[in-house]
């Protein structure tokens, strides 16, 4: 039997990120990306996927900057109880009410590495999908490089329940709390940032057209679309104005808790597949080479 798989969040919610040119980053996260603008404060600007509030925050910066990810709890969360376990766990927390639009009572935490998140049960509804752009599906996840990714992973895993997913020759790390592969990726390097941001696209057949999107609006796809080993998924990578890099995706592995192996499907080579270490050049299992290192970028 598969150990518990009980997370205390159910979904990567937002991201937030400092940006050098606020009206450069809007505009192409709504006009290229197909985000739609929620809210705005007065350094900040809150964009949807569509369902939700928000799922991106851009706020004007000296430098770019990876600033907090936001984490749904689950919704019958007693958030007095939960800021009594972090505190357990040896983090401060502070609860914050009405501190963003769209979410009235969150928890703030700093966990190692510096990494901020924030944690709500609640967040308005969206402005619903957008026709043009990319017009992505959902945030899925993030990919974040750290110092402390020993630390980080053992925030993840033991507080909040992350089951872990494959890893890339023990240095980046795959988790979830969910039934996507991943949800969230640690990356353990000297310096601290955020290595990219993956929204779903609803469709394979969106990939070509997103790469038209982008074409048009004069930015180059810089790896892929191509099928990863870990996690399977179809993914297209680019950067944006900040030169953050935004994956594009479909397809990721379904994650089955109760056996602790992943849905099968036509292009796995396991069967069962269960979480593993994949080789460092285990990039994609086309085994196709791209000139952009996607590793380094
Ligand atoms: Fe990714």
């Amino acid at each position: 039997m598969n150990e518990v798989f009980n997370p205390r969040v159910f979904q990567l919610g937002y991201v937030a990120l400092g940006v050098r040119d606020l009206r450069r980053s809007e505009a192409h996260y709504c006009e290229v990306m197909g985000l739609t603008e929620a809210a705005r404060d007065k350094s900040s600007v809150y964009l949807s996927v569509g369902a939700e509030h928000h799922n991106l925050v851009l706020r004007e910066a000296d430098d770019k900057a990876f600033l907090h990810l936001g984490y749904q709890l689950k919704p019958e969360t007693d958030i007095g109880g939960f800021i009594r376990d972090l505190e357990d766990f040896g983090l401060s927390a502070e609860r914050k009410t009405d501190s963003q639009p769209g979410i009235p009572e969150l928890v703030e935490v700093v966990a190692p590495g510096g990494n901020v998140f924030q944690f709500y049960a609640d967040i308005g509804v969206g402005p619903g999908f957008r026709r043009i752009g990319i017009a992505p599906m959902r945030l899925g996840h993030v990919a974040v490089i750290t110092p402390e990714a020993g630390k980080l992973r053992a925030f993840y895993e033991e507080f909040l329940g992350f089951h872990y997913a494959d890893d890339i020759g023990g240095v980046a790390t795959f988790m979830t709390c969910n039934r996507d592969h991943h949800v969230v990726n640690l990356v353990g390097l000297p310096e601290a940032r955020v290595h990219h941001i993956a929204f779903e696209l609803s469709d394979n057949a969106d990939h070509p057209k997103a790469c038209d999107t982008l074409a048009a609006a004069n930015l180059s796809t810089l790896w892929g679309p191509a099928r990863h080993y870990a996690g399977h998924n179809l993914a297209g990578y680019h950067y944006d104005p900040d030169r953050v890099m935004v994956e594009l995706y479909t397809q990721m592995d379904v994650y089955l808790p109760a056996t602790g192996t992943f849905e099968p499907r036509p292009w796995h080579r396991q069967n069962p597949l269960r979480p593993q270490s994949w080789r460092p050049e285990q990039m994609t299992n086309w085994e196709t080479s791209f000139g952009f290192d996607l590793v380094r970028a």
